[in-house]
């Protein structure tokens, strides 16, 4: 189909869980004949060529990665940094207003809508500003985005106590969770404290906007979409989902096994050795990496079950403390040759999880990875770790009973 003229900016937050959806809505979008403008950072740009196509109607709108007191120059990626450093990225990438002001300002037809991530609220006030619709892409799934919604709205009064119960009485289906499991930005936040400010505004504008796009489906999520529909008006959510990168297997990417590089035609071909549905596959997502202690529990665990694994692991940046991360027991690897592969580097999980030899996915519950295991079929085990994954972990768990 030729471009109809309408032009959209599309803007991601500059980590893998949340760009992998918002380019595969890009990649359909572009299809129908929408002009598409994508804003990146340099060091974000190598990251859409897997992912994104090469439609003719896709251009990229590059801007330097504003410059953070708090973030070490050069990293402008959520993979790169502890999860404690995404109000920073989210505060830096505000400093783009007037950059992408100026940018609208100068276009000979600029874009007459923004799809930006749920953490770029900022826009709103941009796109009000311009006159134009601005659209909110969540990456999360419906029922995370009430309990998140519902805190920034709401503001219920959390002292530091971890174990304090957070009651969602108003969204149907949803637990009471204890305060540490809810979204560490609403935690830690201080009434008149300009970082905590700014991001409190950023949701509240997230509310306010023309409308949202969740990765998800009526099936899955009917009743938290439901509700979102009743909380922010019928016409203003939409579930576009499942969205999923494409199986890239990038047979020139090397990744390492032990100290041993390999091509990731290598670690297919492990697979292709075992038996049906025998091999669980560990994946943390793009961002975490576990502590040294976790990394005990699980190889420990691993060691004593006997089965076949792929661990896929993200090993600790310059960014993290290097002495208490990603430390793999002494002696492991060498425990389980022939049965376990620790991979270290990307290999695409959607790849992996579509492989007949794959029976379970141990999981941090990212929403990508449940999306994604969900449509493999495959049976998963739940070790949520932070942000909106213990929320995922319930839907999976408890009121979808996927085992
Ligand atoms: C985060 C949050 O955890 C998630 O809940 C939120 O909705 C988006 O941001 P992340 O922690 O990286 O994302 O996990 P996940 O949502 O599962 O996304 C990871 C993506 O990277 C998946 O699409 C997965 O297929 C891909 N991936 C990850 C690989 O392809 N290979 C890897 O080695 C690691």
């Amino acid at each position: 189909m030729g471009s109809t003229g309408t032009h959209i900016l599309v803007f991601p937050y500059p980590a893998q869980g949340h760009m992998i959806p918002i380019l595969d809505l890009t990649n359909q979008l572009a299809t129908t004949g929408l002009t598409i403008t994508i804003l990146v950072t340099p060091k974000n740009l190598p990251l859409l060529h897997p992912i994104l196509s090469t439609h003719p109607s896709i251009k990229t709108l590059v801007l330097p990665f504003p410059p953070h007191p708090s973030i070490p120059p050069g990293l402008e990626n959520a993979k790169d940094l502890p999860a404690n450093y995404v109000p920073f990225i989210m505060q830096a990438l505000g400093e783009l207003y007037e950059p992408l002001l100026n940018w609208f300002k100068s276009h000979p037809s600029p874009p007459s809508a923004i799809i930006s991530d749920m953490f770029l609220g900022w826009t709103q006030h941009l796109a009000c500003l311009l006159n134009i619709r601005r659209i909110v892409f969540s990456p999360s799934g419906a029922m995370a985005l009430s309990v998140i919604y519902s805190l920034w709205r709401d503001m219920p009064k959390v002292d530091q106590n971890d174990h304090q119960l957070i009651f969602f009485s108003k969204i149907p289906n949803c637990p009471t969770f204890p305060l540490c499991q809810v979204s560490p930005m609403y935690r830690r936040y201080i009434a008149g404290d300009p970082l905590s400010e700014f991001i409190k505004d950023g949701f509240q504008a997230d509310i306010a906007s023309w409308g949202l796009v969740f990765n998800s489906f009526t099936e899955l999520e009917c009743v938290y979409l439901d509700h979102l529909r009743k909380e922010l008006g019928h016409d203003r959510v939409w579930a576009v989902g499942p969205l999923l990168p494409p199986k890239y297997d990038a047979p020139k990417t090397k990744v390492r096994v032990g100290p041993t590089p390999v091509s990731v035609e290598g670690v297919m071909t492990f697979l292709d050795t075992c038996k049906d549905h025998s091999v669980v596959y560990i994946c943390f997502g793009s961002q975490t990496v576990l502590t040294n202690h976790q990394m005990e529990e699980l190889a420990s665990g691993l060691e004593k079950s006997g089965i076949h694994f792929i661990w896929c692991l993200k090993e600790p940046t310059r960014a993290h403390d290097g002495e208490g991360y990603g430390k793999i027991p002494l002696g492991f690897e060498n425990s389980v040759v022939g049965r376990g592969l620790i991979v270290r580097g990307w290999v695409s999980q959607v790849l992996i999880l579509s492989h007949r030899a794959i029976g379970a996915f141990l999981t941090h519950c990212g929403w990508n990875s449940i999306l994604e295991g969900i449509v493999a079929g495959v049976p998963m085990l739940a070790w949520p770790m932070g942000a909106d994954q213990f929320t995922n972990a319930t839907l999976l768990v408890d009121v979808l009973k996927w085992v």
